[in-house]
């Protein structure tokens, strides 16, 4: 069918997201902002968010629904009966307990791992040709664990990964240069968590490496402010959840910009979390990495060059899912 999708669009016979199904797991803040995210962009043809929370989601889903006449052809549906995920192209799973101020993401593996167990055979059963994404944290864990439950290719089993904190430095870089968003090309890889980096060696303002960046008005950004806007980025999501209890519209955006990749099978490189085999010589972890992203899921990861301390960073951030993977007994 995506072979045939391909070629239709290709002969221009075909809209983007024509008969595409996005599911929804979970329609807490991020669930619910995702799908909002989603019906404005279009990324699907149709939308369905599930709960175990009946009133809930089903007061979410009239809420959507009422909007739809200012959103464009996608549809939405939900409710409490998992039946809602049968025949997704692409499953997102958000469900799940939420950092509180304080913790991190890692703090809340083992409850959102077991939350996941009972989750993954009805879903599988329902959308066994879907891709799988996991947002709930940590995504880097839950990745694997989804993968182990599920017993599908890793390739169809990834998480965000690191495509939220990668838009948040790009958004830092953007306003320090004074360039658009999508003229900064910078990643954040490794855990989606405290062990994340930034990929500095690849990071380019336009054509330009950002070391070499010396605009005419502006004073060129130092190695320190590097540092420092790395840092930001990786505890933005504390500050966010000190002054309003989640972190949700941002992460919506991402998601959908991931579901997108998937449905249109765009062939995107994204900072997505998969199981590695063998990536810089580390395996059965997932860690986000520049990675293909089409309708197969994740379709092959991009060998970058690292420097000596990113590699060291990549090491590091293995280490600490690893830890936590044999913590959990994963
Ligand atoms: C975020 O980075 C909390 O993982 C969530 O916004």
């Amino acid at each position: 069918r995506v072979a045939r999708d391909r070629a239709l669009r290709h002969a221009g016979q075909m809209s983007n997201s024509e008969r595409s199904k996005l599911s929804i797991v979970g329609a807490g803040a991020v669930g619910t902002s995702l799908a909002y995210a989603a019906l404005i962009r279009e990324s699907a043809r149709e939308i369905a968010l599930y709960d175990i929370q009946k009133a809930k989601v089903d007061a979410e889903v009239l809420d959507l629904a009422h909007g739809t006449q200012f959103t464009g052809s996608s549809r939405i549906i939900g409710g409490d009966d998992l039946d809602v995920v049968t025949g997704s192209d692409v499953v997102i799973i958000t469900a799940g307990a939420k950092q509180h101020p304080g913790q991190s993401r890692l703090d809340l593996a083992a409850v959102n791992v077991g939350i996941l167990r009972g989750l993954m055979p009805g879903l599988v059963e329902r959308a066994p040709d879907a891709v799988y994404i996991l947002v709930t944290n940590p995504c880097d864990i839950l990745a694997v664990a989804a993968q182990k439950f599920s017993g599908l290719p890793s390739a169809r089993v990834f998480a965000s990964g690191t495509v939220l904190d990668s838009s948040r430095l790009r958004w830092l870089l953007a306003e320090r240069t004074g360039v658009s968003t999508s003229s900064v090309h910078a990643m954040i890889v490794g855990e989606h968590g405290d062990s994340e980096f930034a990929l500095w060696s690849q990071a380019r303002i336009g054509p330009v490496p950002i070391q070499s960046w010396r605009p005419v008005d502006r004073a060129p950004v130092s190695a320190d402010e590097l540092d420092s806007i790395a840092e930001d980025v990786k505890t933005a999501a504390y500050r966010v959840i000190e002054g309003k209890g989640a972190t949700n519209y941002a992460i919506g955006l991402s998601g959908a910009r991931i579901a997108e990749a998937v449905l249109r099978d765009e062939g995107a490189i994204l900072p997505v979390s998969s199981v590695l085999d063998g990536y810089h010589g580390i395996s059965g972890v997932a860690l986000a990495v520049p990675s293909i992203v089409d309708a197969s899921g994740v379709s092959a990861l991009i060998d970058v060059p690292f420097s000596e301390q990113e590699e060291r960073q990549l090491q590091d951030s293995a280490r600490t899912l690893h830890e936590e993977l044999a913590k959990l007994g994963l």
